[in-house]
């Protein structure tokens, strides 16, 4: 069995950006389950937050973080956030990501719940797809093993110890065996569980699944956060509308043309992003329509074109001119606030194992992440697993002590009512009308009794397609057992028996295989 100090499963930011300093520790392997490129954080728009403008400061993120947080934030891991962002943008800055400027300083645009411009971008709102290239670029120089189609199937641990990873080679079929010291994972979200989504293929939830299995607690699934404004156009995929958008001055409008956000918050169009996309969802519903509309139209031509040259050509190429019409627009599924429970450093319960990104918990996010503070998150906290893992550290010195929560491990459950024959499009349908963005007792009863039912019946994987669906049912049934756990409504989860936050429910739910 080959043996490396780290294995970095993925290649988004988190993977690239680790490998790049992990590189300077020990030998690495990535192992991504499609091609380098196939990630999340290429679709990244609106930018990456840091305090680093005039008159803004680290006192003003942790407070903007802290309150879209709904009072579940860790609030160590967000000052441990605010602080550290400066370095680790210049240390993006340095591997050559060209940030955007305005009469040579970095240019901050503003997105919601933040109080002041402080979103740093590349390429208008090409941000994300920067920061891939040059980061994948970097790991090519830096020669970097990388193997691409290899899909992680297990996390192999040994007496509590991370000991390998184990996965397919998608190629021929073939299980692999890989040893190491240190496995991250950086698997990115899950937004592919639900049938609207801005996330592309890969995000199927894989970290989460293949944590859990390997006894690590997970914990916040309850909490998955719905962007408010994805294209809506016919046989269109539901393309992501930057928040940037708006924070540029665009303003949503309903069916018959009232501007309608302040109806709902006195912070209007740049409210969170759970009130945004509630209050859309209730102005759906009470015109019976499928959308509402983002009008940018008496914004200056040439500042769209120029501020958002994505998404203006996307919408151009599909017949849609955004300086001269309204933009069709419903929320759809977009990023997965709980994960792989960390701590300070990375770690999981599990010594030697790590998470880094969208599939980590770090507790920065609590109820509701803030707009672009998860690009954030992934630097901050990946280069914190490089300095707890360096220095000749052993992996069986590394065991974190369980953490504080509420600990639950999934219920047996019989089978009540008809199960639908499983298949992707099943379970998408039933995630998004079960455990999307308003929820119920008995809808999510159902949810995770069917979800149960097809674990029974679901035939073994052996390829990535049926290794994608199986974890994609085990994550989305720790998603609604969550959920039908925590009776109240805060942050992005919202219950319709259960409307309002509850003081007893200021905690986490964890959940650890029994057994
Ligand atoms: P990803 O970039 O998704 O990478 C995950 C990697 O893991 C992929 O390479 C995948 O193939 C691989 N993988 C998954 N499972 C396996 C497996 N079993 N075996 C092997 N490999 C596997 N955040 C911001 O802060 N600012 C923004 O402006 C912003 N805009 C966004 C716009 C869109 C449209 C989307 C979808 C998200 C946006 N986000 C934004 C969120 C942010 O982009 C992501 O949270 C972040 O990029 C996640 O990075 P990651 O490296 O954790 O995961
Ligand atoms: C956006 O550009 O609206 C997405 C930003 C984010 O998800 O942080």
């Amino acid at each position: 069995m080959n043996q490396y100090d780290y294995i970095i499963v993925g290649s988004g930011i988190a993977g690239l950006y680790t490998s790049l300093l992990a590189r300077e520790q020990g030998s690495v392997l990535i192992l991504t389950k499609g091609s380098i490129d196939e990630c999340n954080t290429k679709y990244a728009q609106g930018g990456i937050a840091a305090a680093i403008g005039v008159g803004d400061s680290a006192e003003l993120h942790y407070r903007d973080t802290i309150a879209a947080g709904a009072g579940l934030c860790d609030p160590e891991a967000v000052r441990i956030l605010v602080e550290e962002a400066p370095d680790r943008i210049t240390d993006l800055v340095n591997f050559g990501v060209p940030f955007d400027t305005l009469n040579g300083e970095v240019a901050l645009t503003r997105e919601a719940a933040h109080s002041g411009p402080r979103i740093l971008h590349a390429g208008g709102d090409a941000t994300g797809e920067h920061i891939e290239v040059t980061l994948s670029r970097m790991a090519s120089l830096a020669k970097i093993a990388i193997l691409e189609h290899f899909l992680a199937t297990e996390i192999i641990v040994e007496d509590g110890v991370v000991k390998g990873v184990r996965a397919l080679d998608c190629a021929t079929g073939s299980l692999e065996e890989f040893g190491c010291k240190f496995v991250i994972l950086a698997t990115g979200g899950s937004g592919r569980l639900f049938k609207s989504t801005t996330n592309p293929d890969i995000a199927t939830g894989d970290g989460i699944a293949l944590a859990y299995r390997a006894g690590a607690e997970i914990t916040d699934m309850e909490f998955f956060q719905f962007h408010p404004t994805a294209l809506r156009l016919p046989g269109v995929i539901p393309f992501l509308i930057s928040e940037a958008v708006r924070g540029e001055g665009a303003i949503l409008r309903n069916v018959d043309g009232h501007k309608f956000m302040f109806d709902y918050s006195p912070e209007g169009d740049l409210a969170s992003r759970d009130i945004v996309a509630r209050s859309i969802l209730a102005e759906m519903r009470k015109a019976g329509s499928d959308r509402v509309f983002l009008d940018a139209t008496h914004l200056p031509r040439h500042k769209i074109s120029a501020r958002f040259p994505q998404i203006y050509r996307f919408c151009l190429d599909h017949g849609l001119n955004i300086t001269k019409a309204l933009i069709p627009v419903a929320p759809a599924a977009h990023y997965m606030m709980g994960g792989v429970k960390t701590n300070a450093w990375g770690e999981s319960n599990i010594a030697g194992l790590f998470a880094a990104g969208e599939t980590a918990c770090t507790g920065v996010h609590g109820a509701n992440r803030l707009a672009s503070n998860s690009l954030l998150e992934v630097v901050v906290f990946a280069k914190r697993i490089l300095q707890r893992t360096g220095e000749g550290v052993k992996p069986s010195e590394l065991a974190r002590q369980p953490s504080a929560g509420d600990y639950f491990s999934l219920p047996e459950r019989e089978s009540s009512g008809s199960v639908p024959p499983l298949s992707l499009l099943a379970l998408q349908s039933l995630m998004w009308d079960e455990v999307g963005m308003v929820r119920s007792g008995e809808g999510l009863e159902k949810a995770a009794s069917i979800l149960a039912s097809w674990q029974k019946s679901a035939d073994k994987p052996s390829d990535r397609p049926s290794y994608e669906l199986d974890n994609m049912i085990l994550t989305g049934r720790l998603m609604a057992e969550a959920a039908l756990i925590r009776e109240e409504s805060r942050g992005a989860h919202f219950r319709s028996d259960f409307p309002e936050p509850s003081p007893d429910w200021l905690k986490h739910v964890v959940f650890r295989k029994t057994g």
